[in-house]
């Protein structure tokens, strides 16, 4: 049952695709790197003796027919975009082992009920445009073409990056997958967090996946002589926003399940003796509980508001995306719990505070996720790690899963 070395060895090949001197890689979405992992995952599905093919978000399928072909679909996903300087793990785990469970099935002459398809969303991490999960919302039929008006670092939107990779904006609609198509979603990924280490367990259950709020906060105050200001009379942008910073690490330390991070800064107009006119700093605030979640963000706001009134500061905020927390489904969880046992392995429930793919397709099917224990909890990090001892247990609960939901014909 699934055959661990050959999924370890796929992890390895994968990971030397945008791998960097400092041993991180990136493979940001509609890079050639991007499509390089693609071309290879597809390489790998035709092994496996998978029906290929990519949709107008490109997204990457591989499907094994049914003995029922007109059955909904089991669908496995994950992705193979990396944050900047990422791990090897992240995403590919999941697309992977999906592939390693097909090609199981395939070697055992096992016939399904149902037909399995594997999926390599495009961008799920965010990375490049401050909206993640780009192919998992097209599927959904919820990435809006104002969506594709996100631009990167460089000014290049999706839309324009799409048109850059080969493919056509306007017709991102195609890849809507009507939901009577698909009879569950299954994701195998790393856990990035510490729970499973601390009991001592190599997989785990997900019980469902926090919801983030992303914003991009834009402080306008006014550039000046650094050397010629008295301190009491400036209004400096990048001053304010340090003092927000503060205020975001105090409120989101208030709860116990509240995260809340600043990975983005930057002032203008960037000289050593210019009081800084503008600054901006993003946020990425997170939480199992929405409710909870929109309290803190409402203290954030007011408090930020109030030093930048303090401050004669111009203070906007921009809404990047804004996700509820997504439950799993109760009868896939029962499923996942029974493939742990079934493998000699003590079934522990646990939230994803990670976003995943599923969040969108639960839009569209029953959703579960199973966790693998992650090394010292480290993620979007070329530190990241989990062993192959690990992902060959994680595969084969998947694999267990997967017999279940799609019946053996
Ligand atoms: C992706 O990994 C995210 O949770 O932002
Ligand atoms: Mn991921
Ligand atoms: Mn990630």
């Amino acid at each position: 049952m699934v055959d661990g070395g050959r999924l370890w060895n796929r992890l390895s090949e994968l990971a030397k695709i945008g791998k960097h001197e400092e041993g991180g890689v990136a493979r940001l979405s509609f890079t050639t790197e991007e499509r390089a992992a693609k071309d290879l995952v597809a390489s790998y599905m035709q092994e496996a003796g998978l029906a290929v093919r990519e949709d107008a978000a490109g997204n990457l399928f591989g499907r094994r027919e049914g003995t029922e072909p007109e059955a909904p679909a089991i669908l496995i996903g994950s992705h193979v975009d990396s944050v900047l300087n990422g791990g090897d793990f992240d995403g590919p785990l999941g697309v992977l082992g999906g592939i390693e469970v097909l090609q199981t099935m395939d070697e055992e002459g096992v016939a399904s009920e149902r037909p399995v398809e594997v999926v390599a969303f495009t961008d799920e991490e965010g990375a490049r445009f401050s909206l993640g999960m780009i192919g998992s919302r097209a599927l959904t039929g919820t990435l809006s073409q104002e969506d594709l008006l996100h631009e990167d670092r460089d000014g290049v939107s999706i839309a324009g990056a799409m048109r850059n990779a080969g493919l056509e904006p306007a017709r991102v609609g195609e890849a809507v997958r009507p939901a009577d198509t698909l009879a569950a979603y299954l994701e195998l990924h790393i856990e990035q967090g510490k729970v499973l280490e601390g009991e001592d367990l190599p997989v785990g259950v997900v019980t469902g996946i926090a919801g983030p709020v992303w914003l991009r906060l834009s402080f306008a105050g006014e550039a000046g002589h650094a050397g010629t200001t008295p301190m009491g009379t400036r209004h400096d942008a990048l001053a304010a926003a340090a003092e927000v910073v503060s205020v975001i690490e105090e409120e989101a330390s208030v709860t116990g399940s509240t995260v809340g991070t600043v990975g983005q800064i930057g002032a203008g107009p960037g000289g050593i003796n210019i009081i800084p006119g503008r600054a901006g700093i993003s946020l990425d605030l997170r939480d199992i509980d929405e409710a909870v979640r929109d309290q803190v963000e409402g203290r954030i706001r007011e408090r930020a508001a109030e030093a930048c009134e303090r401050r004669g500061i111009d203070l906007e905020f921009e809404e990047l995306q804004r996700l509820p927390p997504a439950p799993c489904s109760e009868e896939i969880r029962a499923a996942i719990t029974a493939a742990s046992e079934g493998e000699g392995i003590r079934s522990y429930p646990l939230p994803s505070g990670a976003g995943h793919d599923g969040m969108h397709v639960a839009e569209l099917c029953p959703m579960g996720m199973i966790f693998v224990r992650s090394r010292d909890g480290i993620s979007h990090n070329p530190k990241e790690w989990s062993s192959r001892e690990d992902c060959e247990a994680g595969c084969k609960v998947l694999y267990l899963t997967v017999l279940d939901l799609a019946k053996q014909g």
